[in-house]
């Protein structure tokens, strides 16, 4: 039987009551029974392009290992089966040939986050709740609004007052959910959520709640699956509240320990320079972590105090791997990159791409290993970014890809000189 277990003191509670900490405060995980999972590689395969509900989801095709609940109870789009792509492009611009991105962008609300939700969203409904809440950055609150809006519930979404992408805040509020804008940043969002649901009532669905990882640990264990359960030598994806790649770890040391892999994949986290927390402690042989203002475009990532720090540096010491940061200027870079190689990704993503390039610059990354790179959301989540980059509007930084749009008289002879 599966149980939430507190990552610090072990102490376990049952998975049928909604908590998010263990009494002496730390952060807990879903702990599945391996041993007693009867669960392979030809398993999932066998439920590969399934049509068969829940197996069709890139979530639930791994249902054992993600959440042994009630079909009845599963919310879910579906949500993952995102594409792997390799660009002669982007390999170029870091310098390593043998590099592929998975596009979580593909996700049925535009990030990674619906792999997170569907499971959520399946547990708020197994428990009863009838209100969900969370703080965030903008893609957890798009979601959260799609998902509750599909299950009946009311959606609380706190978000940091004129800090969000704007198709991320159009998502939410399309889909219908209560959008309170706080006078402060994601930081001050997240503290408040956690006190407001905890006296309102409310189901909160950040990734503070074991239930999200679970679902996000699918990303990796997607990846594996695609690459003929070989392990790729690097997994690099950027770090914000840090529960997506505390997850990626988590689906790891699972699959690990049930024999389903049979190596340990170095895993990259890269922050931005203005939001580096966990750079810092990282940096300091993780001594102390100091919790502080963050600032940087990239708001999916902006976050200063994340939640799932612990979580992290379990998953660091465990597989070895390592975490850097990024410029402004190198995560806009990066992005035109990506943008204009026809793949496309929102600010965040990009740091993916620009942390390989350093990497591989600093030797880190080696020239003959393989490394996977998660896109974590859709271009089309912050148009004004994309705009401001090619108009060279972007302050302080230079556009050194811009695509510059022209403006034209209607004659042929015009457009003859435009193009
Ligand atoms: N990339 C994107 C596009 C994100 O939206 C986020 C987080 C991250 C990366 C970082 O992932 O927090 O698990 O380390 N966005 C959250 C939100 C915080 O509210 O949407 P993380």
């Amino acid at each position: 039987m599966a149980s939430l277990r507190c990552i610090k003191c072990g102490t376990e509670y049952p998975l049928g009551k909604a908590r998010y900490r263990c009494d002496c405060g730390d952060l807990l995980e879903v702990a599945h029974d391996l041993d007693s999972l009867d669960v392979s590689r030809k398993l999932f395969d066998s439920r590969l392009g399934s049509l068969k509900w829940p197996y069709s989801s890139g979530v639930w095709r791994y249902k054992e290992l993600i959440l042994p609940v009630d079909d009845k109870f599963i919310v879910s789009r579906p949500e993952g089966n995102t594409n792997l792509y390799c660009s002669t492009k982007v390999s170029k611009y870091v310098g390593h040939e043998n590099l592929c991105m998975k596009h979580e962008g593909e996700n049925p609300t535009g990030s990674f986050k619906d792999r997170g939700m569907t499971t959520g969203m399946t547990a708020a409904k197994m428990l009863g709740a009838k209100v969900v809440a969370c703080a965030s950055t903008g893609n957890t609150s798009a979601s959260m609004a799609a998902y509750a809006a599909m299950s009946g519930m009311k959606a609380v979404v706190f978000i940091p007052e004129g800090k969000i992408a704007f198709g991320k805040l159009a998502q939410a509020v399309a889909y219908g959910a209560r959008v309170i804008q706080i006078e402060g940043d994601f930081d001050d969002a997240m503290a408040l959520v956690q006190e407001a649901s905890e006296e309102l009532n409310m189901y909160l669905l950040n990734s503070i709640n074991p239930f999200r990882l679970e679902g996000q640990k699918s990303i990796s264990i997607e990846v594996v699956q695609q690459m003929g359960w070989k392990v790729p030598d690097w997994f690099v994806l950027p770090g914000g509240n840090l529960g997506n790649s505390s997850a990626m770890g988590k689906a790891m040391m699972e699959l690990n320990e049930l024999g389903i892999i049979d190596k340990i994949p170095k895993i990259a986290v890269i922050q931005a320079e203005g939001a580096n927390p966990f750079y810092k402690y990282f940096q300091g042989g993780f001594k102390e972590f100091k919790a502080m203002k963050a600032d940087t475009l990239a708001t999916a990532i902006k976050i200063g105090n994340p939640v799932s720090w612990r979580k992290l540096e379990i998953v660091m010491k465990w597989c070895k791997g390592t975490v850097e940061q990024v410029s402004e200027q190198e995560i806009v870079d990066a992005k035109a990159i990506v943008d204009a190689s026809g793949i496309g990704a929102e600010p965040a993503s990009c740091a993916t791409v620009a942390g390989v390039k350093k990497l591989v610059e600093k030797g880190v990354i080696k020239k003959d290993e393989s490394v996977v790179g998660i896109l974590t959301g859709n271009v089309l989540k912050d148009p004004d970014i994309v705009i401001n980059y090619h108009q060279g509007k972007l302050e302080g930084l230079k556009s050194k890809y811009a695509n510059k749009t022209v403006k034209i008289k209607p004659t042929l002879a015009e457009v003859r000189k435009a193009i």
